[in-house]
């Protein structure tokens, strides 16, 4: 992956300090910086305005947010401790709706804090510290397995292409869509890798075509609108994507423009790959329609990238931040348990069955 990339913790916890320490991914490509946060305003914050991003990794910060909020209290028993540990989960669980590893992880953060109730206060702050790097080590061998999995579905010299991020700053290391593309280089696979800007926050420019090139990985990056082009030209022989939550029958929610994404490679005859840790599939979420799609602000079509305005003041849009791929588009969905086809519902069900 390149020693920066090996390096480069995009979330952690600096106890000694009360801290959430986290690469602000709002800067990249052009200034790594490293944020403290301390508060859980703070942390709301940086998940909402995308500093921290990707499903794995807001599920990390929220993990350690949650762990920090529980240190900070002054509770002198399990009851308010829990109550002042469940006023922060409520407060950064609505910090961003649809990435499920968000509230996958806090979920899991207090079915610890009630397993050890009967525990003395400290104690229980300690299980929460614990379970929190728990689910941080665990996102590492879990996109590690992704990646081995994915790669077995990828031959040598192979154009790829990808949309949004889905590398190693989205999650604990070596990304889910990404996983494959960075143990692939390890093997000598020659990967060609097409990034999609991924308009309107261009996570595809700003931040997968920083993370493949660090990386030494060969990678173009192409305004979304030309992903068609690159196809018909037979510049691409699989998709590769993430994904922020998927549904029982194999639906997914994915950044904006995933789904036209899906529907070209399946004119096209590509193989269209969602890469999905176990913790981004929601079995109690039936099909896609459940899918609560964020909407965010219009400053992000209008102003954001621009010295200008590049729209008429006070212009009407429309800024949802993802789509749902329907899962007939689907060619296999890859876990960190091995290579779902269709029909999902059956083949995910079997995944949490292993
Ligand atoms: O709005 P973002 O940047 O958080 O959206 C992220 C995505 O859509 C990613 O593809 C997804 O979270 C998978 S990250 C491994």
């Amino acid at each position: 992956m390149g020693n920066l990339l090996e390096a480069i913790q995009s979330v952690r916890l600096d106890d000694d300090n009360d801290a959430l320490v986290l690469l602000d991914q709002t800067l990249l490509p052009n200034e790594k910086v490293f944020v403290e946060l301390k508060e859980m305003e703070e942390i709301w914050e940086a998940i909402y305005h995308l500093k921290v991003r990707g499903a794995p990794a807001i599920g990390i910060a929220a993990a350690y947010g949650v762990y920090l909020a529980a240190k900070k209290s002054a509770a002198e028993n399990y009851e308010q401790l829990y109550a002042d540990f469940k006023q922060a989960k409520a407060y950064l669980a609505s910090s961003r709706p649809t990435a499920v590893n968000l509230f996958w992880a806090l979920d899991r953060m207090e079915k610890r804090l009630v397993k050890e109730k009967d525990k003395p206060v400290q104690a229980i702050k300690t299980a929460l510290k614990d379970e929190a790097e728990q689910i941080r080590a665990e996102d590492e061998q879990v996109c590690r397995s992704i990646g081995e999995h994915a790669l077995s579905l990828l031959e040598p010299g192979w154009g790829i292409l990808t949309h949004c991020n889905a590398g190693t700053i989205a999650t604990a290391k070596y990304g889910t869509a990404l996983a494959p593309i960075y143990l692939g280089q390890e093997r000598g696979y020659n990967f060609k890798v097409y990034a999609d800007e991924t308009r309107p926050l261009l996570q595809g420019a700003r931040l997968t075509a920083w993370e493949l090139r660090e990386a030494g990985v060969d990678v173009t990056l192409i305004c979304d609108n030309m992903a068609s082009i690159v196809m018909k030209e037979g510049k691409i022989q699989a998709v590769l994507v993430g994904c922020d939550r998927v549904a029982a029958n194999g639906d997914t929610a994915n950044k904006i423009g995933t789904s036209g994404v899906a529907i070209l490679a399946k004119y096209y005859q590509i193989p269209f790959y969602v890469c999905a840790p176990l913790s981004t599939i929601d079995m109690a979420c039936q099909t896609g329609d459940e899918i609560h799609i964020e909407l965010r602000p219009a400053e992000e079509i209008t102003t954001k990238w621009y010295e200008k305005p590049m729209a008429p003041q006070g212009i009407k849009t429309y800024n949802p931040a993802f789509d749902v791929t329907d899962h007939t588009l689907i060619t296999a969905i890859i876990t960190e348990k091995g290579i779902a086809y269709p029909p999902f519902r059956d083949s995910l069900a079997n995944m949490f069955k292993e």
